[in-house]
């Protein structure tokens, strides 16, 4: 029996294709230094790992959870979302838990695409954009190219004609940031098209190095959905925890997909996200996001400094733990010669078209074995 038409045309996930790979090199006995996917390797901190704990053995949380998310919890994030953004959300209508933004990215989009109906994907962007949001809703694709020369922000125009558009900043792969004026550019562009719904994800929100902390689109405009993640931060990405919050009827809607498929996030993981958004002071980190953020820069500019001086073109930012270069040539070839090195990354063209002649790093192994990685790929420069 074959699968409906609609998974058939969901392209491989590249990083099952890598990890693949990695595993048969592995077989072989070869040393791999997996730098190839986003999932950090730091263990989650104790303040969500007690508190997991903690919470389990709460007389409720075994029961049914809610689509839309503990009410509490609810309350206690909005809370959070004033210290850190200065932007009041209705804890009852604008805000919902979901499990993972992967989660909601997918499930939302189903709320507002019909067949046909254009959605617009970064081009290099997160893959599941495209295979969740689009093929599996039987959309069409419109690519929205994110070029080096415009510091990999779109061009707002090209959303033009799209019933739904993905923004995403800080941004997987390139790691680059949007500033004012873009977001303003954008809040603006909203008002004028009623028709097109921009989704904001922002899994990488409070992973950003600099000394300003990264803002809300929300605090441009309410005429959006904003996904937010516990994931890469808090090193919980098996954790399944994240929420989205933004316009009543946008958050309506991906709760009444949520209602049909899943029945919300445990509410022990829920009430350990609460716990971790309470180490904040106003918009001020808590000690384990800044030691998250500190290892990650660290690691970051160690391959930066190291791919230049390979004479790689690197697009630094302060930014998530990705770093995104130029291999000089074909990304593909590329990466098999630094597979073969010993080194796996992911091939910019995974993301899309105008990934091609990039590839990505994650900066996710200790410093000891980016060094050893940065050894090895001077032998196959
Ligand atoms: C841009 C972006 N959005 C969303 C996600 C999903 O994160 P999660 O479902 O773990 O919250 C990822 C994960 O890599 C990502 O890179």
């Amino acid at each position: 029996m074959n699968h409906s038409t609609r998974v058939r045309n969901i392209p491989p996930y590249l990083f099952a294709r890598l990890e693949e790979k990695i595993s048969e090199a592995r077989r072989k006995g070869m040393d791999i230094i997996n730098l190839g996917i986003g999932d950090p390797d730091l263990p989650p901190p104790a303040i969500l790992t007690e508190s997991v704990k903690r919470h389990i053995d709460e007389p409720d949380t075994h029961f049914y959870s809610t689509s839309r998310g503990n009410l509490r919890v609810r309350e206690d994030i909005t809370q959070w979302f004033k210290r850190r953004f200065k932007v009041a959300i209705d804890p009852e209508t604008e805000i919902a838990v979901t499990i993972g933004s992967k989660e909601g990215l997918a499930n939302f989009s189903r709320a507002y695409v019909n067949p046909g109906d254009y959605v617009g994907v970064p081009n290099p962007g997160y893959p599941v954009y495209g295979n969740a949001a689009v093929i599996l809703n039987e959309g069409r694709l419109k690519d929205i190219p994110l070029r080096k020369e415009n510091g990999f922000k779109p061009n707002i125009s090209d959303f033009e004609g799209c019933k739904l558009v993905f923004v995403n900043y800080p941004n997987n792969p390139t790691g680059a940031m949007a500033d004012y004026d873009f977001y303003t550019e954008l809040a603006e562009w909203i008002e004028e098209h009623p028709e097109t719904v921009v989704v904001h994800d922002a899994a990488y929100s409070e992973m950003t190095f600099d000394e300003k902390p990264y803002p809300s689109f929300l605090q441009y405009t309410r005429n959006t959905i904003e996904f937010h993640s516990l994931s890469k931060v808090f090193n919980a990405t098996g954790y399944r925890i994240g929420f989205a919050v933004g316009k009543k009827e946008y958050i309506d809607g991906l709760v009444k997909v949520k209602s049909q498929l899943d029945s919300g996030a445990p509410l022990f993981i829920q009430r350990a996200m609460v716990d971790c958004l309470k180490g904040y002071n106003g918009d001020i980190p808590s000690i384990e996001v800044l030691e998250n953020r500190r290892i990650y820069a660290e690691r970051k500019s160690i391959i930066e400094s190291g791919l230049n001086k390979l004479g790689y073109k690197v697009h630094p930012t302060p930014a998530t733990f990705y770093i995104w270069f130029e291999t000089g040539g074909d990304e593909m070839e590329w990466a098999e010669k630094a597979l073969s090195a010993g080194v796996a990354v992911t091939p910019g063209r995974g993301f899309g078209s105008m990934g091609e002649g990039f590839a990505r790093i994650s900066a996710t192994v200790p410093d000891e074995r980016l060094k050893e990685a940065l050894g090895r790929l001077t032998k196959i420069n």
